[in-house]
């Protein structure tokens, strides 16, 4: 943790000091950036050349991405989110579908256990799903016509966690991600751990195709607006997956479907890059992160950037402030039990940090600016109380009182004040007008961040792809297509300003001609479609 010791003591300026450090340690300038693409391009070579890389570059045997016209009924299972899903997917041929949908619960105990324990809840939620529609052509249990069997229901699997897939039916895990640790599923075919489940069941599903849910995103955005060149997952977890010529896997070495030439989707597993951290830029409150977690050491780009992560790093920040010595500078030094627990606040509380900050709404409109004010918010007799600059919300050497704010800002940190008695159990007379600015400042470090991290991936893959020479001043623009991009995850869909603040910094990295021929779009049901899509593709290639 950064000094916040009686070294610091309990000065203004000493505080002002140590904030502007956590501060400077959250910067990435347009030479950061720079470094970190040029990293990222280095590992991505080094990955399409060498099987075994931490970023795992994985060959994914997807050759044709869909331009809309495709059609049929499919099952999908979707395992890596926070839900596990099951849904059956009708693609209509004209770029629209139909998803009906279940979703359930994984629980900590399943994702620690005996794996074939998890695989057999799969295999029972498919059961509760096809159950619940039964009638419906794609139940199990309806017998054929004449009495014969109907043929296996085809089922796309979309598993998220990096898998080194050798056909598009088969793939052995490579290690779990994001919270999953089952024993006994690394190393093994995960397409076979599911099929061994149904039939366990005596389930009439066939397990026909296995995707990432970033190759899902990418192939359902192609489907549904004709052309895509990456798939992006920025949610519980973040990953990639773009279009690459088979010429340049070179990894493939003599795989025949390295004389077909042409082109494969490539997963990338950017969530892995950089597990050494020599560029990535760490702070004490990402080591802490890293150390506590269930995979120390891996997933050092995804621990930057995910849902999953970014609560918990700011929890890191938060409590380094509440422990500050010899005075606290947050909350009195007080943590709710919330707070005192590992991943005890979540990202979403982020977000709705952000979202009361940005809010626009007239103060005497919401019970929110109605809010009983603490005490010392109210301390000067606001006659004698000059007004102050948002930019001044961190100035310790004033107290920061309701009467010198405007009434906009004063209404922004009272909502703010709201959200963490509701979200992380604290009184709202244990929450200052300050300690709200404070945690608006420590959410907006952490997620700014994330977002010009996640730029550099994309960035990545732009250069990758000859859209763009150079990098930061010296980039220059490749030919003029669109780059269409199909994303997917809680961060980009609900997070205020994530884009935006992922385009100011991709602006910097590509250019703006670049930045503005990028265009992202939501990868709508990404991994349910995407999954019918690859089972299609299996069908066609006569899998069944
Ligand atoms: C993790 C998984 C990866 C997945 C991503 C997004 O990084 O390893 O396979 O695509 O999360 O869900």
């Amino acid at each position: 943790m950064p000094v916040t010791t009686a070294l610091y003591g309990s000065r203004p300026e000493k505080i002002k000091a140590l904030l502007d450090d956590i501060e400077q340690s959250f910067e990435l300038d347009e030479e950061a950036l720079k470094t970190i693409t040029g990293q990222f391009l280095a590992d991505f070579n080094l990955g399409l050349s060498e099987y075994g890389q931490a970023m795992a570059m994985i060959p994914t045997f997807v050759t044709g991405v869909p331009n809309g016209t495709e059609t049929g009924t499919f099952l999908a299972l979707d395992l890596g989110g926070t839900n596990l899903r099951v849904c059956q997917v009708d693609l209509f041929g004209d770029q629209t579908f139909n998803l009906k949908q279940q979703k359930y619960k994984v629980s900590e105990q399943l994702k620690t256990g005996e794996a074939t324990v998890l695989f057999d809840y799969l295999a029972d939620s498919v059961d509760a799903f096809l159950t619940s529609s039964a009638g419906s052509p794609t139940n199990p249990h309806t017998p054929g016509e004449l009495g014969q069997d109907p043929p296996a229901l085809p089922l796309g699997l979309t598993f998220s966690f990096p898998v080194e897939q050798t056909a598009l039916d088969q793939g052995y895990l490579l290690t779990w991600t994001k919270g999953f640790a089952a024993k006994n599923a690394v190393g093994k075919d995960v397409v076979k751990l599911l099929q061994d489940a149904f039939d366990r069941k005596h389930l009439h599903v066939k397990c026909v195709a296995l995707v990432n849910d970033t190759v899902g995103a990418l192939l359902s955005r192609a489907y549904t607006s004709g052309g895509c060149i990456l798939g992006a997952i920025f949610g519980t977890g973040t990953n990639g997956a773009y279009v690459e010529q088979v010429a340049n896997i070179t990894k493939l070495g003599n795989h025949p479907i390295v004389a077909k030439g042409g082109e494969m989707i490539v997963n990338t597993e950017w969530g892995g890059f950089n597990n050494s951290r020599t560029a990535l830029p760490t702070t004490p409150f990402d080591n802490k992160l890293d150390r506590e977690s269930i995979n120390p050491h891996y997933q050092a780009f995804e621990k930057f950037i995910s849902g999953m992560y970014l609560g918990e790093i700011t929890r890191n920040i938060l409590l380094s402030l509440i422990d500050a010595a010899p005075i606290p500078i947050l909350f009195k030094g007080k943590a709710s039990d919330q707070l005192n627990k590992h991943y005890g606040l979540d990202t979403e509380m982020l977000s709705l940090i952000e979202t009361a900050w940005m809010s626009e709404d007239a103060p005497a409109d919401t019970a929110a600016a109605h809010a009983p004010l603490v005490p010392s918010d109210a301390a000067a007799p606001v006659a004698h109380v000059e007004k102050i600059d948002d930019s001044l919300l961190l100035d310790f050497s004033k107290p920061l009182v309701a009467a010198a704010l405007t009434p906009l800002t004063l209404h922004r940190l009272q909502r703010i004040r709201t959200v963490l008695v509701s979200q992380l159990g604290y009184a709202a007379e244990d929450v200052t007008l300050r300690d709200a600015a404070v945690v608006r400042w420590a959410c907006s470090l952490v997620v700014r961040r994330a977002a010009r991290l996640s730029s550099c991936a994309v960035a990545t893959v732009a250069h990758q792809m000859g859209f763009v020479a150079g990098l930061g001043s010296d980039a220059k623009p490749v030919g003029d297509t669109d780059v269409k991009i199909g994303v997917d995850g809680s961060l980009i869909q609900h997070y205020p300003r994530f884009e935006a603040r992922m385009r100011e910094s991709l602006r910097i990295l590509v250019g703006a001609n670049v930045e503005q021929r990028i265009e992202i779009g939501l990868a709508k049901d990404g991994s349910g479609v995407g999954a019918a899509l690859s089972a299609l593709q299996a069908t066609k290639q006569g899998a069944l």
